[in-house]
């Protein structure tokens, strides 16, 4: 049952159990959609289901991972050598600690992620290089994560860090404070540090917005959201050009329009 809180919240419901075969779960369905074999039969069925309105998704979840390594680029670009990825999911090649480490070689990252068997999969195939952890954190209580963060040493907020939250934000309900988790970091953060977010757009097709109904009640469940509103989740950022977009515009011009719309943004903090 959700509670109703004021700020980021501190309940666990439709938190990943450590594992259910039999619930749709974001990060399996997503690992389908990525071409991965950690799924189970009820995520295949959602991600077919999407597929059948949507073959174009196929490309769109390799559009975010291009977004990813864009905005992990203008980030060591800007001389940013700690990074954090909340909402990692099960890994794919290329990961945040490899686009980041092609010129920042030294740089230390932090996966972040809320089911465990996303932080067993992240711990055991990510972590081997010195300086690259993963942690089980809940984004929706963001000071548990910064504690660790804090506590272990694994990034000192004294300096800029990059912080991606790519395709997480739409799994956060309105009454569990999708502003305040991101101010939460904003207010750790130094003068200099990026934000990159990807967030499903309410101006996706309305067969897509049907699909994702089935998802009400499991991780999965998403509320995708108008741009503008999760624009006004940057409040404090400068949000750099070309704006809240769909991803494709970050990367080519030539790119095609997909039915379900994912909005990206990079944004520094003054
Ligand atoms: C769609 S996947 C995206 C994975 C990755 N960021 C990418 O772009 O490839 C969403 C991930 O967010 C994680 N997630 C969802 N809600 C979360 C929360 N409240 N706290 C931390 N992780 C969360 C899921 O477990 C899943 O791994």
């Amino acid at each position: 049952m959700v509670e109703e809180t004021e700020g980021p919240v501190a309940h666990d419901d439709r938190a990943p159990q450590p594992f259910n075969a039999e619930q749709p779960n974001s990060a399996r369905v997503y690992d389908y959609l990525l071409g991965g074999k950690d799924n189970q039969e009820t995520d295949r069925e959602v991600g077919n289901e999407m597929l059948s309105q949507a073959p174009e998704l196929k490309s769109l979840v390799w559009f975010v991972r291009g977004f990813m390594l864009k905005a992990v680029q203008m980030a060591t670009d800007a001389g940013i050598r700690q990074f954090i990825d909340l909402g990692s999911g099960i890994p794919t090649s290329p990961n945040v600690h490899e686009a980041a480490r092609e010129t920042q070689p030294s740089a230390r990252v932090v996966y972040v992620d809320y089911d465990p068997v996303v932080y067993t999969h992240c711990d055991a195939l990510l972590t081997k290089p010195h300086g690259v952890t993963a942690l089980l954190g809940d984004i929706r209580r963001p000071d548990e994560i910064l504690d660790q963060l804090k506590n272990q040493a694994l990034i000192d907020f004294a300096e800029p860090v990059a912080i991606t939250m790519l395709g997480v934000l739409h799994y956060v309900m309105d009454d569990e404070h999708p502003a305040d988790i991101i101010a939460a970091f904003r207010d750790q953060m130094a003068p200099g540090s990026y934000l990159a977010i990807t967030h499903g757009s309410l101006d996706s097709s309305p067969e897509i917005l049907k699909v994702l109904e089935a998802t009400r009640g499991s991780s999965a469940q998403v509320t995708f959201r108008p741009p503008a509103q999760t624009e006004s989740f940057l409040a404090g950022f400068e949000v750099l050009e070309p704006g809240v977009v769909p991803v494709q515009q970050w990367l080519r011009p030539d790119l095609p329009e997909t039915r379900m719309i994912m909005d990206a943004a990079i944004c520094r903090k003054p």
